[in-house]
């Protein structure tokens, strides 16, 4: 156990960036400034969705405290702040309809955060599927994605040339698979042809969006893709073809389709009579190219083969590594692996590690929040990059997940992932060891 995050982040170059990440839904509260509801907001009304029934309404008050908010990144000696917008915000009645509110709260955060010198990484869709979309059927619908072109360009026309960075869609995995096929997130749908029609029009909005944002002549614009490093539970062939399936539909049919303009085999094998009519045509759109590429990385899975498993014949267990509060194995090792694979994929392009970080519970002590644990796991993933870095891979920076602790969606909020403490009774932040950590190593930098 280390008070410290010196060791690795002294070896990192002084041009390598360091961030800290949130997103709308999570922080902001919906009940402000007259935002219109998403797809979440009716998730969590159904009972059995949402741990507690929590939903984001009032979340971390981020409307109204995000100027103390963002002092907290600038105190911490964070350059970049990775947040998102809110769709349902931007556009809460329809596609036309430009709520003022939310306009001037966008401005007032992205001018607060180059007024403290953070440069501002945003995500356009972090979940919050306005509601008059998902009742029309979401993300299976194609017209969701042209809508989300739409919306990109109003992002665009209002605050497009101050946004350091954009990327349109925040991990297409669980936007689709995990929400449509595994249906742990809104809207809660459990079907494979759900699974499939998302998974393609997911990265079809994605290409549109990019194509939208190249035509206002941005020129930094990526992709932020979560990666499960899957691993066969034993040394049987049927695991290793699981493994390969579970890693085709999780990690590969994003980076294939984005990077090359295809889909992987076996994942369209099991999507057979399912994906869209002509879904061919798109996949030059979905291959637009990028200058930048992100990965969030917590964890891996162990793949079982069981066959009671419908379609995929596989299920996710978990091993024997240490475990954070998610019951997710702390298992640094995959972020070596899927950097590298990246580098494959996308060797020209600079790579950010957009999300990592772990939820634990509040350790009380003497009044300090002492998240040692956090600590440890930031330490263990920052070793992986220096190692990386120092052999030449293109590695440009790297989002702490999360600056504060929030609503942690099917989790509601408790599940805490914050380097600063939040009581949701008073919205009272308390910084834990991890955010004094940062703050320390950064400073301490050449
Ligand atoms: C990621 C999400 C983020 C948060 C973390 C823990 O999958 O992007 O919103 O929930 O996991």
């Amino acid at each position: 156990m280390s008070l410290s995050l010196d060791t690795h982040i002294q070896r990192l170059p002084k041009d390598f960036l360091f961030g800290v990440a949130t997103s709308s839904y999570q922080i902001e509260g919906s009940d402000f400034g007259n935002c219109g509801l998403s797809h979440w907001d009716e998730f969590a009304k159904q009972s059995g969705r949402v741990f507690n029934n929590d939903d984001g309404s009032i979340a971390c008050d981020h409307y109204h405290l995000w100027e103390s908010d963002l002092d907290l990144v600038r105190d911490a000696g964070f350059k970049a702040y990775r947040f998102s917008f809110s769709w349902p915000r931007l556009l809460p009645e329809n596609a036309k309809t430009v709520n003022p509110d939310g306009i001037a709260f966008y401005d007032r955060l992205i001018d607060g955060m180059l007024e403290r010198g953070i440069q501002p990484f945003a995500t356009l869709y972090h979940w919050d599927l306005p509601a008059r979309y998902a009742q029309k059927g979401g993300w299976q619908m194609r017209d969701t994605a042209n809508y989300f072109a739409d919306y990109t360009d109003l992002v665009m026309r209002h605050f497009g040339d101050r946004l350091f960075s954009i990327a349109p869609i925040n991990e297409p995995w669980c936007v689709s698979w995990l929400s449509h096929y595994w249906g742990h997130h809104a809207p809660g749908v459990q079907s494979i042809s759900a699974a499939a029609r998302s998974m393609h029009y997911i990265q079809l909005a994605h290409g549109l969006s990019i194509q939208v944002m190249r035509s206002h002549n941005h020129n930094y614009l990526g992709c932020v893709l979560n990666k499960e490093y899957a691993v066969p539970f034993d040394e049987t062939e049927e695991a290793a073809n699981s493994t390969h399936l579970f890693d085709g539909i999780y990690n590969r049919w994003f980076d294939e389709s984005i990077f090359n303009g295809t889909y992987p085999e076996e994942v369209l094998t099991l999507f057979d009579g399912h994906m869209p009519d002509n879904y061919i045509n798109d996949m030059a759109i979905i291959k637009e190219p990028l200058d930048w590429v992100g990965t969030n990385y917590y964890t891996r899975s162990l793949i079982q083969p069981d066959k009671s498993e419908p379609n995929i014949g596989f299920k996710c267990v978990r091993g024997n590594l240490p475990k954070t509060d998610m019951g997710w194995e702390i298992a640094p090792e995959g972020l070596t692996h899927f950097i590298k694979r990246t580098t494959h994929y996308a060797p020209d392009l600079p790579h950010y590690i957009t999300e990592n970080g772990m939820a634990a519970a509040d350790d009380i002590r003497q009044g300090n929040l002492h998240d040692l644990d956090r600590i440890d796991y930031f330490n263990s993933h920052l070793e992986r990059i220096a190692d990386l870095k120092a052999q030449g891979v293109h590695l440009a920076g790297y989002f702490a997940w999360s600056l504060l602790d929030n609503y942690e969606w099917a989790f509601g909020y408790a599940k805490r992932f914050g380097i600063v403490h939040v009581d949701f009774s008073t919205q009272k932040r308390t910084p834990k060891s991890s955010y004094l950590a940062w703050q320390n190593a950064l400073a301490n930098r050449p």
